[in-house]
């Protein structure tokens, strides 16, 4: 691709350039008066509510969008993903991770053959595998039952999983179907996490499941050998066999390492590892922990939003206007961060894992043709549920830096309180919170109100607030794994129609590597050194003398 054609050289995008100026004569105090405007800006789906009137954008930002949509070709993006097409380019891949989760009838093709039999072949598998492991026919070494998983994994391999046992962990019917079990993660190769992922975990009753992509990734590999030793020196070598299954695309790995393949659960070089949540990397333990019934229903939720991605209209589609709304703050109005508030503690792992589905996607400099782009990419996502995050960071969202916030609220808690005597009940409380914080960004505290209100002079630049600081609420039903099936699919897709509208390819990693192959050296160095004394080499100053004074 010439740079001529590049995303920002088109005419929509240089309208939309030119609208910022129009935009910044309004204020939300004013656009939230109008009514119409306001009802436009509200869609539905499937009892998902999106509200995005508090966004700085007239009715015509969206026309504009929208055909910045057009002239990014995003249609016919969407369908080349859907259609199999390799439009991971730098790697020669399909991006197929809608079809983890397609009913089994569905037909979607990879390189010219339907991959959804393959899909279902492993889903089978795990439903089978689970379903002995839960009942107790699987057994470990000792004639046990295995009432505990810890997965290891990193990255994609942990993120998205973890995300959704949290969401998870406190459904009241999936409470029912963990009774007695424990999933827990590790990822980080930090022997404080070995620690706390098997403290108080008995090895004759407790299966690893070792999940890596490429089953290569350093901190993950070692991760297994630690826990490989630790059951091998508790139960011996043998059991590795009833106590350690993998998730790989690598099965000639899995084996090498001393995981019969048997006991491998497959997925395809075609699912990216931040996407792979609803492959075996994210289904296998969750089932191991729910049962399997409990992770289909997350799985068709993850569909119902493909289908309503791939089908509706783009006015009416909730990842493209996400994603459009998303540019649009970005690329047009100059706000690079985002702020993930989930007013649901259940939803506590949702910010870290989109941080990475988005950062890992979009943080990338160049075209997907590599040209360097002339506007910066991607955006910076992180959050924290509401309230705890009102507590800690919402002072510079509402009178420091404006940060684009995304509030995700449930109509029904998970585990409602009803206190006697209180004013509203606790979901009520925190729902109050919900819907206050949007207004109060939008909305602010002008000087007029706070002379009105008698705040003394002094204080007014304090208390003033500018307001006009824009942000989506989404509201869910519940929060069961179909639902948490659907805010993940969304988040998915809105990070693939950003990427799609930049033109980059959201879906490698390049930039991961060079940090991996210093550390191979320092790796190196950290053994010779300890082993055979030798000195520091081939270091900068500063690296050296640091690696000198840990050596110490
Ligand atoms: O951080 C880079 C990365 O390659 C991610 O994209 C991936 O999810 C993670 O490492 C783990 O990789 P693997 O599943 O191959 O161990």
């Amino acid at each position: 691709m010439a740079s001529s054609t590049l995303i920002c050289n088109t005419e929509p995008w240089k309208d939309l350039k030119a609208h910022v100026e129009e935009i910044k004569k309004t204020h939300l105090r004013d656009l939230m008066n109008d009514t119409e405007r306001c009802k436009s800006m509200m869609v539905e789906f499937d009892e998902l509510f999106l509200d995005y009137s508090r966004q700085c954008a007239q009715k015509d930002t969206l026309d504009k969008l929208l055909e910045l949509a057009e002239a990014a070709q995003l249609k016919q993006k969407i369908n080349r993903m859907f259609n199999g097409e390799h439009i991971n380019s730098t790697e020669d891949r399909s991006v197929l991770h809608v079809a983890l989760r397609a009913p089994r009838d569905k037909v979607i093709s990879s390189d010219g053959k339907n991959v959804v039999p393959e899909v279902w072949k492993v889903l089978d598998k795990i439903n089978e595998f689970s379903e002995r492991f839960r009942s107790g026919s699987w057994v470990g070494e000792t004639g046990k039952a295995l009432t505990d998983v810890v997965a290891v994994g990193i990255g994609g391999s942990f993120l998205g999983p973890l995300f959704v046992h949290t969401a998870l962990q406190t459904d009241p019917e999936a409470i029912a179907s963990a009774k007695g079990r424990q999933l827990r993660f590790l990822a980080n190769v930090d022997p404080i996490d070995v620690a706390r992922s098997i403290t108080g975990l008995n090895p004759e009753t407790t299966l690893v499941v070792v999940v890596s992509k490429t089953f290569t990734t350093a901190e993950t590999m070692l991760n297994a050998r630690t826990l490989r030793e630790w059951i091998s020196s508790a139960l011996g070598p043998q059991a590795v066999a009833k106590h350690m299954v993998a998730v790989s695309t690598n099965l000639t790995l899995v084996e090498k390492f001393g995981i019969d393949p048997k006991n491998a659960f497959a997925f395809w070089d075609w699912v990216g590892g931040r996407y792979s949540v609803c492959s075996a990397v994210g289904v296998l333990p969750l089932s191991l922990q729910y049962g399997f019934s409990v992770v289909e229903k997350f799985l068709k939720g993850a569909s119902s939003i493909d289908e309503h991605f791939y089908s509706t209209q783009f006015d009416k589609n909730l990842p493209v206007l996400l994603g459009l709304l998303s540019v649009w703050n970005v690329s047009f109005l100059g706000y690079p961060a985002r702020a993930i508030l989930p007013y649901c503690q259940a939803l506590e792992k949702f910010a870290p894992h989109i941080q990475q589905v988005s950062m890992e996607s979009n943080g990338k400099g160049v075209s997907i043709d590599g040209v360097p782009l002339p506007f910066e990419a991607g955006e910076i996502d992180f959050g924290e549920p509401g309230t705890n995050g009102q507590h800690s960071f919402y002072q510079l969202i509402h009178q420091g830096r404006i940060i684009p916030c995304d509030f995700i609220g449930v109509a029904k808690s998970q585990q409602p309180v009803y206190l006697k005597g209180e004013m509203v009940s606790n979901h009520d409380e925190l729902m109050s919170n919900f819907f206050a914080q949007p207004d109060a960004l939008a909305y602010g505290k002008t000087p007029e109100q706070l002379l009105s209100e008698k705040v003394p002079k002094h204080l007014i630049p304090h208390k003033t607030f500018s307001g006009n600081r824009p942000s989506i609420s989404l509201l869910l039903p519940h929060l069961n794994a179909y639902t948490v099936g659907q805010l993940l699919a969304i988040y998915e897709h809105r990070v693939a129609v950003e990427g799609f509208l930049w033109g980059i390819n959201s879906f490698d990693q390049w930039g991961v590597e060079l940090g991996k192959s210093l550390a191979t050296q320092v790796r190196k160095q950290l053994n010779a050194s300890r082993t055979k004394g030798d000195p520091i080499e081939g270091f900068n100053y500063s690296t050296a003398t640091v690696m000198t004074k840990y050596l110490e």
